[in-house]
């Protein structure tokens, strides 16, 4: 007979409504909480900081310390993968990330074919630490970026705002995407079942960048290489539970649904909860998905969207978060609030 989970977020991952809902927020830890701050200038560079496991464990407890969350997310970033895979990777201080873009067939027979799971050992160690250092309650959560969302980066060598170098890549050389999509698949699921054996329960795919693609490349470049990541995850590790992300992905939501890709899927703030919840089948999780802005706003604005969140999932299996990353300008203070309210329920 398999045990019952007791942690709530893991109870909502198997299919269980939990009242009050369990809270947490992607990008928890960050640059709105003066302590991160200090530990990151403490650290040098922001990928000295993912890899040095002392301090990654450090500002992946903060969070937790100030606000019990019920998830701990680990610190990193979805850009280790490219990284590791051998392309240079750097975090310029206020710009962004920049990398040197993979863009021809000699870039990318540049990239190890397979992930040398050893360069990140550091991550790792920051899982196996905190599945000693937090509180029973907590679950730990891995991650890592969507293939689609990694591959964006890895084409364009930075942010784009609507993703534009990957797409056209995607239309002139199809054979060069789908090649790139493929070894992101099998490195991101290797780094996966890696996270769960270092102690991570559950893992979340981030697909930032789902709302750029057009249909008729949606299940080739973002779907499919999920499906694939999330069952070999499954089938390596049985026990791994997996959240999707795909922002921009509520016209194929019910399809991820359909095809149980993921045990929860995750809402971002353009979708009305009331309205997609009830097309879902009543045992898909959800997650989500307060607007980040609203957060910042504080006020009218959080109290009444938290409140319409928590009338329509009431029952059902749901974990709140917001509906994207919370943003480096929000008040501390505002935080306090939204988990007082969800918890007070
Ligand atoms: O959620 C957490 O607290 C865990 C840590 C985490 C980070 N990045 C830390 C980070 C996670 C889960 C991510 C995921 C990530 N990284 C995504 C997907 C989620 C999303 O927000 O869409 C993406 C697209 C990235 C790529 C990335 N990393 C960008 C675009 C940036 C720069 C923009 C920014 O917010 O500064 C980063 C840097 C980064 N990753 C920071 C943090 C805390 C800030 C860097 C710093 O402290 O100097």
């Amino acid at each position: 007979m398999s045990e019952r989970p007791t942690k709530a977020i893991l109870r909502v991952l198997n299919g269980e409504p939990v009242w009050p809902l369990p809270i947490w927020i992607m990008r928890q830890a960050g640059r709105y909480l003066p302590e991160y701050r200090e530990t990151r200038k403490q650290a040098g560079s922001f990928l000295d900081l993912c890899y040095n496991p002392r301090l990654a464990e450090e500002v992946t407890l903060q969070p937790i310390r100030r606000f019990q969350f019920d998830a701990s997310i680990l610190f990193s970033d979805i850009l280790v993968i490219p990284h590791a895979l051998g392309q240079d990777v750097r975090f310029a201080e206020g710009e962004g990330p920049k990398l040197d873009p993979v863009t021809s067939q000699a870039d990318f027979s540049r990239l190890k074919d397979e992930l040398p799971l050893e360069r990140l050992d550091p991550v790792f160690e920051t899982l196996d630490r905190l599945s000693k250092s937090l509180p029973k309650e907590t679950t730990l959560l891995g991650f890592c970026g969507a293939p689609w969302t990694v591959a964006s980066y890895m084409i364009a060598g930075k942010g784009t705002p609507d993703q534009a170098p990957a797409r056209l890549t995607a239309y002139r050389d199809p054979a060069f995407m789908a090649a790139l999509i493929d070894r992101l698949v099998r490195a991101s699921t290797a780094y996966l079942i890696r996270q769960i054996d270092a102690g991570a329960e559950a893992v979340q795919i981030f697909e930032s960048f789902g709302s750029a693609l057009p249909p008729a490349l949606f299940d080739d470049l973002s779907l499919n290489p999920i499906r694939r990541i999330v069952e070999g995850l499954k089938s390596a590790r049985p026990q791994a539970k997996a959240i999707v992300f795909v922002r921009g992905g509520g016209a194929h939501l019910l399809r991820f649904a359909e095809a149980g890709i993921g045990d929860a899927l995750a809402l971002d703030w353009t979708l009305d909860p009331a309205k997609v919840l009830p097309t879902l089948p009543g045992h898909v999780a959800t997650q989500g998905n307060l607007d980040p802005l609203a957060l910042i706003a504080g006020g009218p604005a959080l109290e009444k969207g938290v409140d319409h969140i928590l009338s329509t999932v009431k029952g059902r299996p749901h974990i709140f978060n917001l509906g994207h990353g919370i943003l480096p300008e929000t008040p501390v203070e505002h935080v306090a609030q939204l988990i007082a309210r969800v918890r007070g329920a």
